[in-house]
């Protein structure tokens, strides 16, 4: 399931977005863009990208 696109623009897998937060120091939707350039293009994306990282902040 971790591999799944997240970001179609810019194809960021969920498996990407959880490494930055567990491994890269991202604690927000914009540090996640920052690492991995999810979220930069269209923007469709950022509401799963957040879910993403309230998700695993909560672990
Ligand atoms: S789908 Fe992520 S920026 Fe467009």
């Amino acid at each position: 399931m971790e591999d799944n696109i997240i970001c179609n623009c810019m194809q960021v897998s969920e498996h990407e977005i959880v490494d930055a937060i567990k491994n890269k120091g991202a604690v927000n939707v914009q540090d996640i863009m920052d690492t991995t350039s999810a979220g930069t293009a269209c923007g469709s994306c950022i509401d799963d990208i957040e879910t993403i990282v309230k998700r695993e902040r909560q672990k």
